[in-house]
């Protein structure tokens, strides 16, 4: 039987999932456009526990200022009433023509100035729904020629306005965070900050990077070839895991946007084991607390009962994939096959509490080589123990 959500499970989506109409580059919407709040109403229904969105999924880009004020508003008091939380907004800075080159990194500076303004503008409204995360994807962010951007200028301007969203955000006092969101490329031919290695190497320079963090996203990951775990991994251990995008993708191609599991599944099962577990060795270490947010695409197939029923099937999945994590964590063959495997005897740090580099040389160890290369792990028996979870 299925699983049931409920708001405790802390599931969100971003608004502009549900809402996507469907039109790809080949093909026009194959569903209707309902107005935020019926989304939102509908996800709750659900058992949904929050929702995010851009600032242009709620109003126009050219929207006069009182009619956004209405329909933020309006938005708003539908989640009230509904009793969803508005944990995460963000800023368009893609769809417009404007940004073809780019919001904070175009070579033109009335455009940079003009994106500026309109992200320091999704920050106030951020602050002002309540959300606790202002994630920034900079998917125009990118070139398709490698000579058509000065690089070094490029990162100069991405720390510049990264920098200056922060600073905007302490100089008002808003209870927010950055989330920086990696992707390979699509819409750009290159986008900058393609992983989330990157992404951390750029917040390391930053004047105001104790409040800039990640927001990876499992596809985006996967469109490179890189462990989606790993990467969430990297940024729990900088601490800088701050948001997460669910969703599934199958191998190296286009960002397939799919139901949260109906890509790579083992790796779908080793993310919920990571969020809901935490490290194996680490029982104490970071831990992600934040929502389980899902940035899916219901199929151009599915009309909008099939909307729901995706949006229903990423929190079931992350469910079932929940209570398999916690039966293989209880299983004593796992513990057994993780202390063949050594993986609890990797915390143990590789040299002896204040042994010196010298007394690590001088030392004369008793080390059976032949024995040591000749070990077998056993992590294809591990492996085989997750499977007999996820599918048994
Ligand atoms: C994509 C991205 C976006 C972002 C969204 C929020 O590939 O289109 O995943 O959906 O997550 O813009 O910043
Ligand atoms: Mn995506
Ligand atoms: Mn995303």
């Amino acid at each position: 039987m299925s699983p049931t959500p409920v708001p405790d499970d802390k599931f969100s989506f971003g608004l502009w999932t549900v809402g996507w109409p469907a039109a790809d580059p080949f093909g026009t919407a194959t569903r209707p456009v309902l107005d935020p709040w019926e989304y939102a109403q509908r996800l709750a229904e659900l058992g949904a526990w929050g929702i995010s969105f851009h600032d242009n999924d709620v109003f126009d880009f050219d929207t006069p200022p009182t009619v956004e004020r209405e329909r933020l508003a309006e938005l708003k008091r539908a989640c009230e009433q509904s009793g969803l939380v508005i944990e995460m907004v963000t800023t368009n800075t893609f769809t417009h023509p404007v940004f073809k080159d780019g919001g904070l990194t175009s070579n033109d500076r009335t455009v940079r100035r003009f994106g500026l303004r309109k992200i320091l503008h999704a920050v106030d409204i951020a602050a002002e729904m309540g959300a606790t995360t202002f994630v920034m994807w900079g998917g125009r962010e990118g070139a398709e020629y490698d000579g058509s951007k000065d690089l070094h200028s490029a990162f100069a301007r991405y720390a510049e306005g990264l920098d200056t969203v922060a600073a905007h955000i302490k100089d008002q006092g808003y209870d927010l965070r950055i989330g920086l969101e990696p992707k390979p490329n699509e819409p750009r031919g290159d986008i900058l900050l393609p992983t989330v290695g990157h992404a951390l190497a750029l917040i390391a320079e930053l004047e105001h990077g104790d409040i800039v963090g990640l927001n990876p996203e499992t596809g985006h990951e996967q469109m490179a070839g890189l462990n989606y775990t790993h990467g969430l991994a990297q940024a729990l251990w900088a601490d800088k895991l701050f948001h997460i995008d669910l969703n599934g993708q199958r191998g190296l191609k286009y960002d397939q946007d799919l139901v949260f599991g109906h890509g790579d599944l083992l790796s779908a099962f080793f993310t919920v084991d990571l969020l809901e577990n935490g490290f194996v060795a680490n029982p104490d270490g970071p831990r992600y607390t934040g929502p389980k947010h899902f940035d899916y695409k219901p199929s151009r197939t599915e009309h909008l009962n099939g909307v729901w029923e995706s949006a229903q099937a990423c929190m079931q999945t992350y469910l079932m994939l929940a209570d398999k994590a916690k039966a293989f964590r209880a299983d004593p063959r796992v513990h057994e096959a993780w202390h063949r495997a050594g993986v609890d005897s990797l915390a143990e740090p590789t040299l002896d509490a204040g042994e010196s580099i010298a007394d690590f040389l001088a030392r004369e160890e008793d080390f059976d080589v032949t024995a040591a290369a000749e070990r077998d792990y056993g992590f294809v028996r591990l492996n085989q123990l997750a499977l007999e979870h996820l599918i048994g």
